[in-house]
């Protein structure tokens, strides 16, 4: 008799895009669990990175991918590999990360302050963004490079102008990692509507013909973050869970 064996499986599912957030200050035990799930090349940039926190906070961002990546393949985390080109250059030393697996769910991770998040969908590419909720700011230069002349405007307007600019640049940023060219396309050239459709979704376009996406700001205490996918595409629904390690 044959004995099939099944083994459990949290896939993506179709339709959905899944958002995953870590505080970074995790137990020492979480830690080993997540470290316990890098390939040596994760561990070797990690290990790179010269400050601490960066460590960790990379160290949690791609443990946490892991995890949740390899619950939807249903293989082992120590298994997966990232591979990285960089559409500006052509470089496979930097640049947007995907899973080497033919029927991997795309991927997009972000880490700022004391969070890390991810996202994952299987219906095309995904950018994600998290930035401080108390980031020291630099607004004249980020007038220049962040903002276009309009948004700029408009965002005096609003109740909160230093908060609206935050959850503007969030958004640019996680529009800007969907094709993997971030802010070498110049964030004040990707241009986000500021008010959002029913379900959450801001309508935004990528310079040079790069097509239009969509962003939803993702809920955080102490945080602002954002995730980006390509319009007209499937993934209309999102989901923010918390990673348990
Ligand atoms: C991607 C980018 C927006 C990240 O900004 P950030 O606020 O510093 O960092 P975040 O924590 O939000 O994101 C970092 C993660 O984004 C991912 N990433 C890096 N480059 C990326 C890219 N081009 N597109 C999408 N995601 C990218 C990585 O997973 C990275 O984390 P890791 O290094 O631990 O794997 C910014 O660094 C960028 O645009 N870089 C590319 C610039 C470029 O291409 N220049 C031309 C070179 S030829």
């Amino acid at each position: 008799m044959m004995l099939r064996m099944s083994i459990a499986r949290a896939t993506v599912a179709a339709g959905t895009v899944e958002v995953w957030w870590s505080p970074i200050d995790l137990s020492p035990a979480q830690l080993d669990t997540l470290r316990a799930t890098l390939d040596a090349a994760t561990r070797d940039r990690i290990a790179a990175l010269v400050r601490p926190d960066d460590r960790l906070r990379a160290l949690v961002a791609h443990g946490i991918l892991r995890r949740r990546a390899a619950a939807a393949l249903g293989v082992p985390a120590a298994d997966l590999r990232l591979r990285r080109t960089c559409p500006t250059c052509g470089a496979t030393d930097h640049g947007k990360p995907e899973l080497d697996v033919p029927t991997a769910p795309a991927i997009s991770l972000s880490h700022a302050g004391r969070f890390a998040v991810v996202a994952l969908s299987v219906d095309g590419p995904v950018g994600v963004d998290v930035e401080d909720a108390r980031p020291d700011v630099d607004w004249e230069r980020a007038r220049r490079h962040v903002f276009s002349d309009a948004e700029w405007d408009a965002s005096a307007h609003a109740p909160d102008p230093a908060a609206a600019r935050l959850a503007a640049w969030s958004r640019k940023e996680a529009a800007s990692k969907v094709t993997g060219h971030g802010v070498a396309l110049g964030l004040e050239r990707v241009l986000v509507a500021a008010g959002a459709d029913a379900d959450g979704w801001h309508a935004a376009d990528l310079p040079d013909g790069l097509g239009a996406v969509r962003v939803a700001d993702v809920a955080l205490d102490g945080a602002v973050a954002a995730v980006a996918v390509p319009a007209g595409g499937t993934s209309v629904d999102r989901t923010v869970r918390r990673a348990e390690v």
